[in-house]
């Protein structure tokens, strides 16, 4: 175990920190954790960073890649996971990675880990669970076991350059008429596309990346994607609902 790690996370619903927690909370006593969706992110206090990202589109939110390219890793190490909602993470690990290293990090082990699908919960519902979870602790040992060896990294993970064009938002959560005015909402947005008003909630479609931060914020369940929508992603995904898709490690070559 270490003594410490800095554990960068954005998880507007959940999700992410779950599994990003699993990893971080298996490799060190103190977890020092930055949230990415509020202000810039703070400089690495400890040697190694644990780095945990949703996957949106095959790739990863453009705040967070921008918050992460702002950082100066003067060296330190880095382990890196993409969190997905089994359908696929494509070019998301490859696009954290390289973002890492632009900021002076030395990448020396990934993981793609599934969670539960925030747009169609029923998709990889439950997870990360216990399997997830000694599958992420033996990660962890491996990469500490690594880390005593010296070893040196050698990560290649799966995804392509150019990454894949930037997911187009179809739309924006709204507000029921149930909504109970808590504010709730406009203050887990991470991009500050949602505003609380004296006509309501008033939603900003030009800077919302529809991560859902809101609709899972609501207390009353009055903020949702737009039926339409919903149900048609909910077809789309349906067929991934009995998928186990398997969690995926990268980068550490030596065998325990
Ligand atoms: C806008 C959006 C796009 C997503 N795109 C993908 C995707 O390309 N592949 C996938 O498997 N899951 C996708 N997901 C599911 C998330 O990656 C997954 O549920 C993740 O755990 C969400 O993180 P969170 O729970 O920390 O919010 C998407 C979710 C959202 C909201």
């Amino acid at each position: 175990m270490l003594h410490a790690v800095d554990f960068y996370c954005f998880s507007p619903t959940g999700g992410t920190r779950k599994a990003g927690m699993l990893l971080a909370g298996a490799m060190a006593e103190t977890v020092n954790e930055i949230d990415l969706a509020k202000g810039n992110a703070s400089a690495p206090l400890s040697d190694l960073a644990i780095v945990a990202v949703p996957v949106f589109g095959g790739r990863i939110p453009s705040l967070v890649n921008q918050k992460l390219a702002q950082l100066q890793g003067k060296g330190k190490k880095a382990v890196t996971a993409a969190v997905y909602g089994v359908r696929a993470f494509e070019d998301a690990l490859l696009e954290l990675n390289d973002v890492m290293q632009s900021a002076g990090f030395e990448v020396i082990a990934s993981a793609a880990l599934v969670a539960q699908h925030s747009i169609v919960p029923e998709v990889g519902a439950g997870r990360p669970d216990a399997a997830d979870a000694a599958e992420i602790r033996q990660f962890a040992r491996r990469v500490l076991t690594a880390m005593e060896r010296g070893s040196s990294p050698d990560v290649i993970v799966p995804g392509n350059r150019p990454y894949k064009a930037a997911m187009k938002v179809p739309a924006s959560p709204l507000s029921l008429p149930a909504c109970v005015g808590c504010g709730r909402c406009a203050s887990a947005c991470p991009s500050g596309a949602v505003t609380l008003t004296g006509e309501g909630v008033v939603t900003d479609a030009g800077k919302c990346m529809m991560c859902m931060a809101c609709t899972a914020a609501c207390p009353v369940q009055a903020r949702i994607l737009p039926p339409p929508l919903q149900s048609g992603m909910t077809e789309k995904l349906g067929a991934l609902r009995d998928v186990r898709r398997e969690n995926q490690f990268f980068g550490l070559n030596q065998p325990e």
